[in-house]
């Protein structure tokens, strides 16, 4: 891990280093986060990973010149309206501590944003911030740089005291300027709502495009409050989907018009095995190859060897494509609960039918 100070030599390293999928933790003027190419699945995959978060939360992606807004968001989606109010509350309020949720490019792969089809946009109003996102591919997702459950970094030596050696590049700033997170805004809705309140207050946002909900205060049908920024973040596929461990799906019987979801390959050649040498198995007939479509019935594997990063990488990916196949049913295995596997399981759990 590299510590270095903000500089004009250390920002292109920092750059190169994201272009490669590395991390790199940076300071903007709320909290430091912690950085990958917001297009590179696997560097995402990674920050959850070094975050040791049990879940994926979407994650913010900070870009550094409204030109590039169009290689993260699809403004298109938006009203005609709602693309008026978006460019007066940019013109005025960014950069500054303000994430805007809009709908998401098809550039950001499902990863960033947890399966969700919008994004959190956020234009940091620090020098060195702007530069590095300019210098690697301008578009650079960032939680704040903290490991899961402590609090938010404010200063670089935070960031190595809690994250140390599991990032790439560490860049020191100074102290944060405001030292509390971004306001999180969705725009998405016919009601725009704060999510998360934080750097930017609400009336300053409420005398540019008039009144907004506060989302953070939503309770939920328990009537425990929602967590900030938690509202409509759990992605669950309209197919309905099971989840499996792993000897549950190797002994499922081939299904038509399903969708089964191997981890790794050794279930998959399992179960293909188990089918091949049970006399009534369709699959023993003609000449269905394992991994494509057998009379609309998906086989899909989440990584190969079993790699939780990749499979973390592709998780969303791959379950809205069988949501859009014509499968009726989606069965998938659970993934070994360790590293990234734990977050895998709690989406699929939390995508599942109860
Ligand atoms: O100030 C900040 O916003 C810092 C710095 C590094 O930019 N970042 C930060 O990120 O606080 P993080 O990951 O700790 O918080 C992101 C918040 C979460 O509450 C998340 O649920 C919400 O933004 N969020 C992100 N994308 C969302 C989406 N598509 N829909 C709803 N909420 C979203
Ligand atoms: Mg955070």
């Amino acid at each position: 891990m590299k510590f270095l100070p903000v500089s004009p030599e250390s920002l292109k390293e920092g750059a190169e280093i994201l272009k490669h999928g590395g991390l790199v933790a940076f300071p903007t003027e709320t909290v430091y986060g912690l950085g990958a190419d917001a297009f590179n699945a696997q560097a995402l995959a990674k920050v959850f990973e070094v975050k040791g978060r049990p879940h994926f939360d979407p994650l913010i992606i900070h870009i550094a010149a409204i030109e590039t807004l169009d290689k993260a968001a699809n403004l298109s989606l938006l009203s005609e309206e709602t693309r008026k109010k978006l460019f007066v509350l940019a013109e005025n309020l960014w950069p500054g501590p303000l994430s805007i949720i809009l709908p998401k490019s098809e550039k950001i792969p499902g990863i960033a944003t947890a399966g969700l089809q919008t994004a959190a946009i956020r234009f940091p109003d620090n020098e060195a911030a702007l530069k590095l996102i300019s210098l690697s591919t301008g578009a650079v997702a960032a939680p704040s740089a903290n490991p899961f459950g402590s609090l938010s970094p404010t200063k670089a030596e935070h960031v190595r005291n809690g994250l140390g050696e599991k990032v790439d590049m560490i860049l020191d700033g100074g102290p944060a300027r405001i030292g509390l997170e971004s306001t999180v805004l969705d725009i998405t809705g016919d009601v725009f709502k704060i999510l998360r309140p934080g750097g930017t207050p609400k009336e300053a946002i409420e005398r540019l495009i008039g009144n907004v909900a506060d989302g953070s205060s939503v309770a939920d049908t328990a009537g425990a409050l929602v967590s900030p920024g938690q509202l409509k973040s759990h992605y669950a596929p309209r197919t309905p989907l099971y989840v499996l461990s792993r000897e549950e799906i190797i002994n499922k019987p081939y299904e038509q018009n399903s969708a089964f979801l191997f981890y790794d390959n050794s279930a998959r050649d399992e179960w293909f095995s188990r089918e091949q040498s049970n006399n009534n198995s369709p699959l023993r007939r003609g000449s269905h190859t394992k991994e494509e479509q057998n009379d609309f019935t998906v086989i899909k594997v989440l990584s190969e060897n079993g790699n939780s990063l990749e499979a973390a990488s592709r998780l969303f990916e791959i379950l809205h494509e069988l949501d859009n196949s014509q499968a009726s049913n989606i069965y998938a295995q659970v993934a070994p609960n360790e590293g990234l596997g734990e977050a895998i399981n709690d989406r699929l759990k939390r995508g599942a039918v109860k």
